[in-house]
């Protein structure tokens, strides 16, 4: 007997719903089933491992190259781009079915020397700075859907930090606020038209001086028409106390100029001494819950659609080098890849999300 459409389409309802029903088990199905993003920093030289490679796949539907697409590393020298460490994980997102957010374009620190010690004149470093944009969007043009186009270029007063880019001498704009922010834009969004384009920022994840300069930045860049599609706040929290009510203030705010939020560095460091133990064994919780309140504070707003931690597991992670040694334990999974009660209290909050039935359960 054939089988009307209807018949597939009413197996199809089925076959979802008892996919939706069964209790995933990773943060991937979870998100995957709620059409929302859950990523992690990643690092090239690391997909020789197997650990990191099966976690990272298992786990996240979103994954950023945590410094092979920083200008150090892709523009090592004048008319010179080294595209393999960032294609390498470029082609493991589109294996493993992935997004990939591109970081970052335009910052201030981590230049490469030929760069910071070229006493180019700010007509060169506009001509340099287009060639970039151009040259690195377009290499991945299809491939990268977001991209950090600048960051960090606010001081913890929301001024303008006084930067190559900027004013040492700068593109041409120098004491023109953020007018090479607005350049960067217009570049990146002449790149690759379709890819997302966020202003990245640390620091000014809650309410305070820094973010309400953002907030009158990024404002003003809508109303003028600039291509910007959103902010990422990085989320670095080196001291166990995040001001939630602040932070979900503060997304509330930017969500409601119509700019998608993503959370892009999550990281929550607890004092640790010898190999990195935690000094207090109750910390381990504190974390969890700092976790729980972040992810419910982004998901819980529909314009807040992405969650990066930065790395995921606490074997490799910025903060022990940061922080001399004094905190560590950051992430979501410990040294060997055990889920931490953090990992658990975030799988409670993507559960706790309305399901999108369409979407695609991978
Ligand atoms: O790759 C070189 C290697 O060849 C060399 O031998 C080695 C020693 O000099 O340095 C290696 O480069 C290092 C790079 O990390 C890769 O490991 C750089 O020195 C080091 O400065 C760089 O640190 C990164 C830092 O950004 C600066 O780019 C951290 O791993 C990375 O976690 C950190 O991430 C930043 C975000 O981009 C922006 N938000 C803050 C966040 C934490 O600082």
């Amino acid at each position: 007997m054939r089988r009307t459409f209807r018949g597939h389409l009413a197996t199809l309802a089925v076959v979802a719903g008892l996919a939706a029903c069964s209790p995933a088990q990773t943060l991937r199905e979870e998100a995957d089933g709620r059409e929302v993003l859950v990523g992690a920093a990643a690092r090239a030289y690391l997909l020789t491992e197997g650990r990191y490679v099966t976690t990272l796949a298992r786990e996240y539907n979103l994954l950023e190259p945590e410094n092979e697409l920083k200008w150090e590393a892709i523009h090592p020298a004048p008319q010179v781009f080294d595209f393999l460490p960032g294609d390498q994980l470029v082609e493991f997102g589109r294996l493993h079915r992935m997004k990939v957010r591109g970081h970052c374009l335009v910052w201030g620190r981590y230049v490469p020397r030929w760069l910071s010690d070229g006493h180019y004149s700010a007509d060169q470093l506009r001509q340099l700075l287009h060639e970039h944009i151009s040259q690195v969007v377009s290499h991945y043009k299809g491939k990268v859907f977001a991209w950090d186009v600048i960051n960090e270029a606010m001081d913890e007063n929301g001024r303008l930090r006084s930067s190559l880019w900027y004013d040492q001498p700068g593109i041409g704009e120098a004491g023109r606020g953020p007018a090479y922010i607005e350049q960067g834009f217009r570049w990146a969004h002449e790149a690759d038209p379709e890819a997302l384009l966020f202003y990245n920022e640390a620091e000014g994840e809650a309410l305070n001086v820094k973010s309400d300069a953002l907030y009158a930045m990024v404002r003003d860049f809508k109303r003028r028409g600039v291509p910007i599609d959103g902010v990422g706040l990085q989320m670095h929290i080196l001291d166990l106390k995040p001001d939630i009510a602040g932070i979900t203030a503060n997304i509330r705010r930017l969500t409601g100029l119509g700019l998608q939020v993503h959370i892009t560095e999550l990281d929550v460091a607890l004092p640790v001494e010898g190999e990195g133990r935690p000094r207090n064994a109750a910390d381990w919780q504190r974390q969890a819950e700092i976790y729980r309140s972040v992810a419910l504070a982004c998901f819980s707003q529909p314009g807040c659609t992405a969650i990066q931690t930065w790395g995921f597991t606490d074997k490799y992670s910025w903060i022990r080098n940061w922080t001399k040694g004094n905190k560590g334990s950051p992430l979501l999974f410990d040294r060997d890849y055990v889920p931490k009660p953090a990992y658990f209290a975030f799988r409670d909050v993507l559960r706790s999300l309305p399901l999108h039935v369409g979407a695609p359960v991978q």
